[in-house]
């Protein structure tokens, strides 16, 4: 990699090359997305600005991002944010990386949920980055919601971007685990909405994701025991008492799964709804009725 009097030009094409030589796809488009981290700049500013020299505390920070990524480190924990529903989250390996999948959840919520200004009440279960909750939250300027976590490290992440996207004061984070007895009955139900992207990936097939999932993101995120759907049971099997009558569940499903899961919501006394359908056609947001 260039160092000394290297341009931003001359950088990004180093960058590309070792991630290019790593096996990433749009090597390009990351290896500017790491410049301009590095950097303190905005991508525009780059195309800008190619042909200056940088400062060398840009190209250390370059070399150091550039090194993390090759090891197939998710872009996401490497700069430290990804934008979900157009907003900025901040991430870091003790949250899943919020997924554009789950925006689907996000949309059936906006068409589900009558009156943009209601109180609504909302529970998120694995609240992680706090992607779903505090999106929610700005959708719905007037609603409160609680989410819960088995992971202490995810709960902070997700206040810190409670705090940062401004609706803090209408967030509860709390401690808990779906897998320990009366877990429920301490979030202060009932509510209106219970959303949950559960983990799902079945125990055995975790190693055989992509590196960047399996080796990065947190086991505890994505661990759906021996055949995925040990959450959603949990998770189903206090549903009726968390969710007021009419009230709403809106829960992401792993591919192929939404079938098993309707039945498991069905079983539990709801109506269940069409799943909707992420961007690739996928089977992704159960919808249930109380
Ligand atoms: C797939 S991630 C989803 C995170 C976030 N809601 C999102 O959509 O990006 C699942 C979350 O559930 C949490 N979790 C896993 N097992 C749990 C349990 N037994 N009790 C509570 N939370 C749990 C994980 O820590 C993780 O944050």
């Amino acid at each position: 990699m260039a160092s000394g009097l290297a341009t931003y030009d001359a950088l990004l094409r180093d960058a590309a090359v070792a991630l290019t030589a790593a096996g990433i796809d749009n090597a390009r488009f990351e290896a500017r997305l790491l410049l301009a981290h590095a950097g303190g700049v905005s991508v525009e500013w780059l195309i800008a600005h190619g042909g200056e020299v940088a400062p060398v505390a840009a190209v250390e920070a370059l070399r150091a991002l550039t090194a993390r990524r090759v090891r197939r480190e998710p872009m996401a924990y490497v700069v430290g944010e990804r934008e979900f529903w157009g907003l900025p989250f901040k991430v870091s390996p003790a949250v899943l990386v919020p997924r554009p999948d789950s925006e689907t959840l996000i949309e059936a919520a906006l068409a589900l949920m009558p009156g943009r200004t209601k109180p609504w009440r909302i529970v998120d279960l694995g609240v992680g980055s706090g992607c779903l909750l505090l999106t929610l939250l700005r959708e719905f300027p007037n609603a409160r919601g609680v989410g819960m976590d088995a992971s202490a490290a995810a709960l902070t992440m997700a206040a810190t971007n409670a705090e940062a996207l401004g609706v803090g004061a209408r967030a509860s984070l709390v401690d808990g685990d779906w897998r320990q007895p009366g877990w429920a009955e301490r979030l202060g139900g009932p509510f209106d909405l219970l959303v949950a992207n559960p983990p799902y990936v079945e125990t055995a097939a975790i190693d055989g994701l992509m590196p960047d999932v399996a080796q990065f993101e947190p086991r505890l995120a994505l661990d759906g025991g021996g055949d995925g759907l040990a959450a959603y049971r949990a998770i189903a099997g206090e549903a009726a008492g968390l969710v007021v009558p009419g009230g709403r569940v809106l829960i992401e499903a792993g591919e192929g799964q939404a079938p098993e899961i309707s039945r498991l919501f069905s079983d539990a006394g709801f109506g269940v709804g069409m799943p909707w359908r992420d961007l690739g056609g996928i089977d992704r947001i159960v919808p249930a009725t109380h």
